[in-house]
């Protein structure tokens, strides 16, 4: 995800933004700069594509003098990733500079108007409007800090926000709203940034801002307004942390954060798309190539690993929901055999990094054929993502962690949006629309009811972790769910894990059920929850151990095992959001209790970007 880092004190900004800059690294991300402001209306910016090293070979030996600045990390979300988009973004004057992380969601409403008012844009970013609003708002002899807030009232979105200004050369303005910012309290000095890491080295006093606060920095000391331009009174708090805790945001490991960052990070995948109202999905990513969509008779769905698992539960959503015909396939497989395209076939790659080699090579396979292409992809500007004809981004910032956790929920909600939309266009009811519509925006809510558990699963984990044999059970929707269980549990863990669709253990898995071989049964109360059932019923009667997950308010599986995890009640297509999570954290706490290396696992690398 973007980084912000801001200072103001006595001593040269560029170096301090720099190193800053540096400790936010960990976070990914595309492009980067910084601006420092020199003296009245003097501010020189810097910017480049890729990495901080290219940032200090651009800036050279050039005079970066000044003890105001800000600098930034970012990792797109709104235009591709390139010089021009990258932050501080500036006014018409050249005189307004600032670095925000979030998203202004009414950006295009805004930039029209202020377009008529005679602004000329330099990006393709939802940042640059704010800079030309704070002009617009400084024309009326504001002071920055009110120019700020009056804009900040026009948008609306999310923001992290620090802006310097020339015309007012000894001050900086930094604001929060849902985006998180503190504030460094040095001697002399002041350091705003988005992430404690960017700054502990230089001092370990902070002021948390809270949503809707800004912070007002000069010669004279620093001060918290509210949006009613009120003085707020805030404490300063000790930081004791080290950077790599930090970092973490106090997680143990990359793996659990994203893991419990999955309610924040669909509500960043479902921000702006679902349109309840109407019973429909609003996806700008596909909206240029909607009529070729309303046309298509058959979708293949390619992918690798858990990005295929999603997959699977896409082509369950797709047929019961859009009547569309779907495939799902191996990256790897499709490449390599016949695959039958026409114009009437989309196919459709799913992955995080947007660089799986095999992922890539089928794509290009398909579009040589003359098969529309589509994308779900987390990188923005990755390869997968330029060479798609249309997708849709997640939007969840980095995945750090190797085992990929909030990209496969992301990629569940994103499907689910996907199958909504293209209902739609079919024989999908308004009423049906708006039902799905409602159930897809609860999802960041419920996600955050089954990380209430944890600690419950974390009991599980130590109890069962030394078992070296597990079987993931389910059925329809919560199958692929079952394989997603068991290739987490491996992955992080090294135990023996397998999945299978519940109905297919007597033809012959069953043969391992025993005393030693433990089962987990995913059996929330849907369509096929008696058929669970009487699977779980046969693996009581061979002595299995037994971990079952069910529907809140089920009391029926207590007769058959004490180890029972609860999922809230949603419609049945939207269950393996839920259902998955706890076999997340249990995977995690397993590997924990066996000390092993989570975020590296052995063998395995983030991105597979070779056959
Ligand atoms: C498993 C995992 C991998 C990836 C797979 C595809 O936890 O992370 O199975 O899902 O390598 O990667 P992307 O989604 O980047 O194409």
């Amino acid at each position: 995800m973007c980084g912000i880092v801001g200072y103001l004190g006595k001593q040269q900004a560029a170096p301090i933004l720099l190193e800053g800059l540096k400790r936010l690294e960990y976070r990914g991300y595309d492009s980067c700069g910084l601006a420092v402001l020199r003296k009245k209306n003097k501010i020189q910016a810097f910017k480049s594509v890729g990495r901080i090293s290219e940032l200090e070979k651009k800036i050279g030996n050039k005079k970066l003098i000044g003890f105001i600045g800000c600098g930034h990390t970012r990792w797109a979300t709104h235009g591709a990733p390139t010089e021009k988009n990258a932050h501080p973004h500036s006014d018409c004057q050249g005189k307004i500079w600032l670095v925000h992380n979030g998203i202004i969601e009414n950006y295009q409403e805004l930039k029209n108007k202020l377009e008529k008012l005679g602004h000329k844009f330099k990006s393709q970013t939802d940042t640059e409007v704010l800079a030309h609003l704070i002009e617009e708002e400084q024309k009326k002899e504001k002071k920055l800090e009110e120019a700020v807030i009056s804009a900040l009232k026009k948008a609306r979105g999310t923001f992290g926000l620090v802006v310097i200004s020339g015309n007012e050369p000894n001050k900086m303005v930094a604001a929060r709203q849902s985006s998180p910012l503190l504030i460094g309290v040095g001697s002399g000095e002041y350091l705003v940034a988005s992430d404690a890491s960017a700054i502990v080295t230089h001092t370990k006093k902070v002021v948390y801002l809270d949503d809707g606060e800004i912070g007002v920095i000069n010669g004279d000391g620093l001060r918290i307004l509210n949006l009613d331009n009120r003085e707020v009174a805030k404490k300063i708090q000790e930081i004791d942390w080290n950077i790599e805790k930090v970092q973490k945001e106090g997680y143990a490991h990359f793996m659990l954060k994203e893991i419990f960052e999955q309610p924040s990070a669909l509500e960043n995948s479902l921000r702006g798309r679902v349109i309840e109202e109407e019973g429909l999905a609003k996806l700008g990513g596909i909206e240029g190539v909607e009529n070729k969509l309303k046309k298509i008779d058959r979708l293949i769905i390619v992918a690798c690993g858990t990005a295929y698992l999603a997959g699977q539960v896409g082509e369950y959503m797709l047929e019961e929901y859009a009547g569309i015909p779907t495939e799902v396939e191996y990256a790897s497989e499709f490449r390599y055999r016949k695959p039958i395209l026409n114009k009437k076939t989309a196919l459709l790659c799913i992955s995080q990094s947007g660089e799986t080699a095999d992922t890539l090579a089928a794509l290009q396979e398909a579009k040589r054929k003359g098969a529309m292409t589509l994308g779900i992809v987390n990188v923005v500007g990755s390869s997968i993502a330029r060479q798609t004809d249309a997708g849709i981004y997640n939007h969840i910032g980095p995945e750090i962690g190797v085992a990929s956790t909030k990209a496969f929920t992301s990629q569940l909600c994103v499907l689910a949006l996907l199958t909504l939309f293209l209902a739609r266009q079919r024989q999908m009811s308004y009423v049906m629309g708006q039902r799905i519509a409602r159930e897809i925006k609860q999802m960041p809510e419920l996600t955050k009811q089954v990380l209430a558990e944890s600690s419950k699963i974390r009991k599980l984990a130590k109890k069962y972790c030394a078992f070296e044999d597990f079987f993931f059970l389910g059925r329809k929707y919560n199958f692929p769910i079952a394989i997603e269980g068991a290739l987490k549990l491996k992955e992080v863990s090294y135990i023996h894990a397998e999945g299978y669709g519940a109905g297919e253990m007597k033809h012959g898995p069953i043969a391992l059920v025993g005393k030693d071989f433990v089962t987990f049964a995913l059996a929330p109360q849907d369509s096929v929850y008696h058929k669970m059932i009487s699977n779980i019923q046969e693996i009581k009667a061979r002595q299995g151990p037994l971990i079952a997950l069910t529907t809140k308010g089920n009391n029926e599986i207590k007769k058959m095992t004490r180890d029972i995890i609860y999922i809230p009640k949603t419609i049945e297509m939207l269950t393996p959001i839920l259902s998955v999570i706890p076999l997340q954290l249990f995977a995690y706490y397993a590997a924990l209790f066996r000390r092993c290396d989570i975020d590296k696992p052995k063998n395995l690398a983030k991105s597979v970007t070779v056959e």
